[in-house]
């Protein structure tokens, strides 16, 4: 089976659309075809401040939102990052062959810093796609189910693996970024130009999934489409009305094209209605689901336990053979 691997930050809590329809959707489905490697990344998460008992209760509510999504810790790999100290020490070496000039053009890191000013930012989110990097390869993946926002951090992870491979001997498999054309980019409800996203959408542009499922269905009546009329798909010259189709396609798998006939001659208040209806009815025992496994910590920290010792297993081998292609000397 090819391997694919993936993280997602536990920061602020609940999972938004953008994250679930982006990537954790393609996780559930990879899980059957391919050996699957998935984390909380909260090694990423502190480079920006976070509260150490909020960073603790956050790394649970993430599991429990891939679980509740259809994660099954018999059929994938499902782990905490900082429980696999193979990532931090692969980090390192990688950090040590990255170009600091190759590293500043990272479009993520210059948005993240352009935003928190030059005083907040810390080295760490300077070397943030390194760390990347490192999760990556420990793992050999061939592919990366991610968003269309990390495809810049995977094609330096290519980069990277490649040049190790060439520097000291074929080590790396070079992974391919797995990115749906579809669900590359879900769109804030107010401002359909740009991503949905924690950081950056107003609180009416942004659905949590684990908000309350009222305030969510207010939230796609209320979201921004255009003058025109016509519910068609066209994302340069409708991406508000694209962008809920694409929600409403992919959360109930009826095909874009069935959706306009389907709407045709009906305004878009229609369309909004139903669509609040489709995502109350997703989000609903999503969020009962959650629930039930924050409800039983115990069983999730344990699953997540035998999640890293699965995942430790093959990141120390990769790292062994990494360390002694580097020519550190082993410690007998
Ligand atoms: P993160 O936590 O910001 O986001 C998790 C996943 O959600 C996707 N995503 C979106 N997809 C479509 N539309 C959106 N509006 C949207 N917003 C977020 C992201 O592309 C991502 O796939 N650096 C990563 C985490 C990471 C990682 C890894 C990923 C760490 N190590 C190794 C892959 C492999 C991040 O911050 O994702």
């Amino acid at each position: 089976r090819p391997r694919v691997l993936s993280g997602i930050q536990p920061t602020a809590g609940s999972f938004h659309l953008g994250n679930y329809l982006g990537a954790v959707r393609q996780w559930v489905a990879l899980q059957e075809t391919h050996d699957a490697f998935y984390m909380v990344v909260d090694l990423h998460a502190i480079t920006v401040p976070q509260d150490p008992k909020e960073l603790r209760a956050s790394t649970r509510l993430a599991a429990a939102q891939l679980l509740a999504a259809g994660l099954d810790p018999e059929r994938c790999t499902l782990f905490v990052q900082s429980h696999v100290p193979e990532h931090a020490q692969l980090g390192w070496v990688m950090n040590c062959l990255t170009g600091f000039g190759e590293a500043s053009r990272m479009t993520q890191f210059k948005d993240k810093a352009a935003k928190q000013g030059t005083a907040n930012t810390t080295v760490g989110l300077f070397t943030y796609p390194v760390l990347q990097i490192a999760d990556i390869l420990l793992y050999q993946a061939d592919a990366v189910p991610v968003g269309e926002d990390q495809r810049q951090h995977i094609e330096l992870t290519r980069d990277l693996a490649e040049r190790f491979n060439a520097r000291y001997g074929r080590t790396f498999t070079v992974p391919a970024p797995y990115i749906l054309k579809e669900t590359a980019r879900i769109y804030d409800l107010q401002d359909p130009t740009v991503k949905m996203s924690k950081s950056a959408s107003s609180p009416k542009g942004l659905v949590n999934l684990l908000d309350e499922p009222k305030s969510s269905a207010k939230k796609i009546k209320s979201a921004v489409t255009d003058t025109d009329t016509e519910i068609r798909y066209d994302p340069e010259a409708k991406p508000g009305v694209s962008n809920l189709l694409t929600i409403y396609s992919t959360l109930t798998g009826d095909a874009v094209a069935g959706l306009e006939q389907k709407y045709a001659g009906k305004g878009y208040g229609a369309l909004k209605t139903d669509l609040a209806d489709v995502v109350t009815e997703w989000v609903t025992p999503f969020r009962a689901r959650t629930q039930e496994y924050l409800d039983d910590p115990e069983t999730l920290d344990s699953l997540l336990a035998k999640g890293a010792e699965k995942a430790r297993a093959v990141a120390a081998e990769t790292l062994a053979e990494a360390y002694d292609k580097v020519g550190f000397l082993p410690a007998k």
